[in-house]
């Protein structure tokens, strides 16, 4: 599975830096060929001359590099990889990852990778805790980046706890898997809706809802990582994943989104509607400020297209059409007439009565319901696993 994959490793400066050497050693006894880029201060850990007699390749420190008086470019080797392992990481390097700081080759050559890029974190548990690494990991994971999680146990420090690098052999698993999944919807269109919408009352004033877009997102790269190609048509959120096969279509209103979808429908062979659309818009948006008068301003609103519904009616035999419900009460019969009217193939109920689920959180807890009406419940996880479950279900479905 890994022969002849390029697989560009870059090492941080962190204790778990040692293991590496078996990394490289594992990842050439699987045929795969490999080059690595090394921050200055990962070489107080582990020497560039033991990477480079283990990889048979030159070690990448900086752009200009003395020893073999090459220029070492950050495009050519971000280019060259079929997949980028930033392994270990240190919470240094993560922070600089989560804001674009480029102030090394490693750097440089991370915003300029254009392959699927993993993160292997590796640190004390205090550091590994901390909000602003959370925030941080939680950002890097919006951009599509995929998380190696840490694991529990002894650190350097002789504290317990989260923060050890994943072992050698369990990277090489992954990313075994990885090249596994990355064929399974290979050359598949995929057209997923995401975010919400914003309809205009007046120049400075909106309707919308709490949609932070994050399931569509975590949609968008869990099928363009298995080899999908991806239209996302969102609507205005914080984030948005940027991965090759990801093609964006920002939209802002639910009549956008429509024509949106209508225009990448034809050709999709699944559609997910993960996008909270807005149910009624106003009537007659005004074109200038609307200023207060009388205590009491009526608002006129008009039903807004059911984008999902109309999928449904005009939905070929082999295109697989994929709904979400959000629910507060009678959730499983109000999901299942969802179903049934849309002409859904399955239908993901969130609730909003559990804690941890629905919109803006980093988590949601979802039950499947297939066209037959059986019904799949499954735990609450973080978006990127539920967008892994919905994903293995459809693909079930698909020619
Ligand atoms: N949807 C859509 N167009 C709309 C409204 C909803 O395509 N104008 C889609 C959503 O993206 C979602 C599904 O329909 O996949 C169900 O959305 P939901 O808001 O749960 O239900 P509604 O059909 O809008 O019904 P209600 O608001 O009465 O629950």
């Amino acid at each position: 599975m890994l022969s002849g994959k390029k697989v560009l490793i870059g090492i941080t400066g962190s204790i778990a830096a040692y293991k590496i050497p078996f990394l490289v050693r594992l990842l050439i006894r699987e045929n795969a060929e490999v080059r690595i880029v090394m921050s200055q201060s990962a070489c107080d850990f582990v020497t560039p001359l033991t990477l480079s007699a283990l990889s048979q390749n030159p070690v990448s420190i900086k752009p200009f590099n003395e020893s073999d008086g090459k220029w070492h470019s950050h495009i050519e080797l971000g280019s060259w990889a079929d997949v980028f392992v930033i392994a270990p990481l240190s919470a240094n390097t993560l922070a600089k990852m989560s804001t674009g700081i480029t102030d090394n080759l490693l750097m440089a050559t991370y915003l300029a990778a254009r392959c699927p890029i993993f993160f292997a974190p590796a640190m004390d548990v205090d550091m590994f805790e901390h909000p602003s690494t959370q925030s941080n990991i939680q950002r890097l994971q919006s951009y599509g980046n995929i998380l190696i999680a840490p694991t529990e146990g002894e650190l350097a420090s002789g504290l317990l706890g989260y923060g050890r690098m994943e072992e050698p052999e369990n990277i090489v698993s992954i990313l075994k898997a990885f090249f596994s999944k990355a064929l399974a919807l290979k050359g598949k269109k995929i057209l997923i809706s995401s975010g919400p919408t914003i309809e205009p009352i007046d120049p400075v004033r909106f309707i919308s809802n709490y949609s932070s877009g994050l399931m569509g997102n975590a949609l968008a790269i869990e099928a363009a990582s298995r080899g999908a190609d991806v239209t996302l048509v969102s609507g205005p959120v914080s984030s948005l994943p940027v991965h090759p096969n990801i093609r964006l279509v920002k939209v802002t209103t639910a009549a956008e989104m429509h024509s949106a979808c209508l225009e990448n429908f034809t050709d999709a062979e699944m559609c997910i509607m993960a996008a909270a659309v807005a149910d009624y818009v106003p009537i007659d948006p005004q074109n200038q400020k609307i200023h207060k008068s009388e205590d009491k301003l009526m608002l006129q609103l008009k039903k807004s297209v059911d984008i999902l519904a109309e999928l449904g009616a005009k939905k070929r035999k082999k295109q697989v059409l994929i709904g979400f419900a959000l629910e507060t009460n009678n959730e499983i019969e109000s999901a299942k007439q969802k179903l049934e009217k849309k002409n859904l193939d399955f239908i993901v109920l969130n609730s909003l009565q559990t804690p941890g689920a629905g919109f803006s959180t980093p988590t949601n807890q979802v039950s499947i319901i297939s066209r037959n009406g059986e019904v799949f419940p499954y735990k609450l996880k973080p978006k990127s696993e539920v967008a892994v479950d919905i994903l293995d279900f459809a693909t079930n479905l698909i020619d």
